[in-house]
């Protein structure tokens, strides 16, 4: 597995991690020893960065559980999103909780109150809890209020959509967080799924072969992670070889400006 520093956080992170929205929202004895499953094909294949929220339910919890007595080799993501700051406090004990008392990238979910939580998230990197502080959004429409934060100068790592359905990043946040030196994490790499819904065939992924991509979530990871602005991916499953498959994605070669087009051209005529 391929790693890059995620910007100036001081975060070195393997290209491909892992999400936890619905897949890690579960209960049940059953559901939480797949959570285990996943977490352990995670760890035995190189991904190691975990990222979740308190929107996401049970995730957190789940994942903090699937973590005990191996945290350190984890890097955890996770985020505020509250309106309040006693709200946000709460969340914050809470994941200091789950996560052995420390928070690798802590984010701001959806911009939610930013300029509230900013200063909450720098005493608690500042009293050693909190490595890096960033912030994320999943829609294009508050790409503006995003590139405000970014410019403040007080996070080092953003959060934001990137497939080749949603390229709206490219025209602005992209290259801004390249001009910053910003760590990008990209969620939703499959569209939430809707990206795998329609599956191109062997023969039309042929042309990748000599990428070592024989299957569409890796031309997916690749796709994305062939842009070098691009630091991590964090594709959710609920199936241990699931992300075995996506792991093999985050290993050179990597796509060239025609292959990027290729596989863009693939997923419209398959959308
Ligand atoms: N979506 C958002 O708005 C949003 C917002 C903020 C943060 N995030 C973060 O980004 C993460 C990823 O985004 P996402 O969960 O929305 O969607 P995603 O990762 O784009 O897609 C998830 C879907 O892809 C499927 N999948 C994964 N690997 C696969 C494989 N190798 N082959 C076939 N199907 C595969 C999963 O199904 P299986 O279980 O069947 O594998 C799942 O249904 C989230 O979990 C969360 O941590 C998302």
């Amino acid at each position: 597995m391929e790693h890059r520093d995620l910007g100036r956080t001081g975060l070195r992170v393997p290209v491909v991690g892992m999400g936890t929205w619905h897949t890690f929202n579960v209960r049940g004895e059953a559901a939480r020893q797949n959570a285990r499953a996943v977490v352990d094909m995670a760890f035995n294949v190189g991904i190691n960065f975990f990222d979740s929220s308190p929107m996401y339910g049970e995730a957190e919890r789940v994942l903090g559980e699937t973590l005990q007595g191996r945290r350190e080799r984890a890097l955890v993501a996770t985020k505020v999103w509250a309106s309040t700051r006693s709200e946000a406090k709460s969340q914050v004990k809470r994941a200091l909780a789950f996560f052995g008392d420390y928070i690798d990238l802590y984010q701001i979910h959806n911009l939610l109150n930013w300029r509230g939580h900013l200063l909450m998230l720098e005493r608690l990197r500042n009293a050693g809890q909190v490595r890096a502080i960033g912030a994320t959004h999943y829609s294009s429409a508050a790409f503006a209020e995003l590139r405000q934060v970014m410019q403040t100068g007080r996070i080092t790592a953003i959060q934001i959509p990137y497939n080749p359905l949603e390229r709206e990043v490219e025209r602005e946040i992209l290259p801004l967080a390249s001009d910053l030196g910003l760590g990008v994490v990209v969620m939703r790499p499959f569209a939430e799924g809707e990206l795998m819904s329609r599956i191109p065939s062997e023969v039309e992924l042929a042309p990748l072969q000599p990428f070592e991509v024989t299957t569409w979530s890796q031309a997916l990871l690749k796709w994305i992670l062939s842009d070098p602005r691009c630091h991590v991916t964090i594709p959710a499953t609920r199936h241990p070889d699931h992300i075995a498959e996506n792991a093999a994605a985050g290993e050179p070669p990597w796509f060239g400006a025609e292959e990027r087009a290729f596989v863009a051209r693939l997923a419209k005529r398959h959308s």
